[in-house]
């Protein structure tokens, strides 16, 4: 599966960051009409304009054609919940009973191995049908649900981060550790999987509310002895979660204060939602060098608030995109987009495509640190691409034949596009995922 050959046909690939303009600032992206990218042992040995490479093609390498269609880096979702994935679109709460009604009866189901293993088959497949190559993964308490989920993307050769969610108290006794108990399980998570092949482990504190003090304090002694870890928790998503913050550390000066007291915010930390900061908060989480995970279809669908992007921005913190399923109610970073550029719109600053898709790949591959290795279409990267396909639907082809630009076509692909626009899905030089040919 990993033979190499060349993937041939129009190519789109981000160098950095384009900026917030109509166009994008020079030399922030590599397009080729008729590109050509050379896989060899699941990495990009080459990459260029076609017709220049041919001569220097090994005689009778299988050539796949995309005439037609699109590649791009493999999408990269930096915050998800795999083990949610069976309850989203769960009616009407918000975060904290939603919490407690939906989410933590499903998560005590991942104590049973059967059920964690079939779940995160079922997650991966479904990122593979939505190009998402790389996620950063909640899973649950119990370390059976982190097993599973590494088991399943280490088959797949996949480049994914999990983590055991670490929460002991304040939430139901099935789904609760110990202080101790749950760093002792982190380690031992740590030694069988951080760094095996493309595994990492991202420390997950659930949030505030559910650690103790103690646990949140063994947390930050771990991120301090081993660096390299990730780190992945929420917060300041929603008013009534940022109350009782407030209630459970009264010591702590605002929400972010909380993290910061134990040392967990870092430059490998990630803070989903993020959205009700002060400017000085933000500032805090920018000198850290931390991110913020956007979750637009999440924050929507739990009526959590509006992500503001150019604050952000002004304060000079990354922000990462994310789909948080199951608070979030599209994997496919396509729809990710769309509400990200529907949230822009009611903040008075639309999400350019530019943007949009610079975050979705190399922006959110920067965000999570990992760009040495994914986010960009360059000789020595690894062989993560999504093809999308402009003419997915009769709608879909009517829409994007009237695109003159480059722009224009990524705006539509970013408006209208969904998991049927995903034709084929390639991680770590395997072929992942094509698209079922009745569509
Ligand atoms: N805050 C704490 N846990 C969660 C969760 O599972 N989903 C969301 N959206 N917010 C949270
Ligand atoms: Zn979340």
């Amino acid at each position: 599966m990993t033979d190499p050959r060349v993937l041939r046909g129009p190519l789109l690939s981000f160098l950095e960051d384009p900026g917030d303009q109509d166009q994008p600032a020079p030399g922030s992206l590599l397009y080729l009409e008729d590109g050509a990218i050379w896989l060899d042992h699941g990495h990009i040995r080459a990459i260029g304009d076609y017709t220049q490479m041919a001569p220097n093609l090994p005689s009778g390498i299988e050539t796949v054609d995309y005439t037609g269609k699109l590649m791009m880096p493999g999408f990269i979702d930096s915050h998800v919940h795999y083990v949610q994935l069976d309850i989203m679109a769960s009616y009407g709460r918000q975060l904290l009973d939603w919490l407690n009604d939906y989410t933590f009866p499903e998560e005590c189901r991942f104590a049973e191995r059967e059920h964690a293993e079939q779940v995160a088959e079922i997650f991966l497949d479904e990122l593979m049908r939505v190009g998402t190559t790389t996620a950063q993964v909640f899973c649950t308490s119990h370390p059976v649900s982190v097993e599973s989920f590494f088991v399943a993307a280490h088959r797949r050769g996949l480049r994914m981060l999990a983590g055991k969610v670490l929460m002991d108290r304040n939430a139901p006794e099935a789904l609760t550790d110990t202080a101790l108990g749950g760093i002792r399980d982190s380690e031992a998570l740590i030694a069988d999987w951080h760094g095996k092949d493309r595994l990492g482990y991202s420390l997950t504190p659930r949030f505030a509310p559910t650690s103790t003090r103690q646990q949140l304090d063994a947390a930050g002694s771990l991120l301090r002895s081993a660096p390299d870890l990730h780190l992945q928790t929420h917060l300041s998503e929603n008013r009534g979660e940022i109350e009782w913050v407030a209630e459970l550390f009264p010591e702590a000066h605002d929400y972010l204060n909380v993290y910061e007291r134990f040392g967990l915010v870092g430059p490998r930390s990630t803070f989903a939602h993020s959205i009700h900061l002060t400017p000085e908060a933000r500032t805090r989480l920018a000198e850290a060098g931390a991110n913020a995970a956007f979750c637009p279809t999440s924050n929507l669908f739990l009526g959590s608030g509006l992500f503001d992007r150019l604050a952000c921005n002004n304060a000079g913190l990354t922000f990462s995109l994310a789909s948080d399923i199951g608070g979030g109610t599209d994997l496919c970073g396509l729809g990710t987009l769309k509400a990200a550029y529907q949230v822009g719109q009611l903040l008075g600053q639309p999400l350019t495509a530019w943007q949009g898709f610079y975050h979705l790949t190399l922006g959110n591959a920067r965000a999570l640190h990992l760009d040495a290795h994914i986010g960009c279409l360059r000789e020595g990267a690894e062989a993560d691409i999504v093809v999308l396909d402009p003419e997915a639907t009769p709608l879909l082809a009517r829409r994007t034949a009237r695109t003159k630009t480059l722009g224009e076509l990524l705006f539509a692909l970013m408006m209208l596009g969904d998991d049927r626009t995903i034709f084929e899905t390639w991680a770590g030089g395997k072929r992942q995922h094509r698209r079922d040919a009745s569509l």
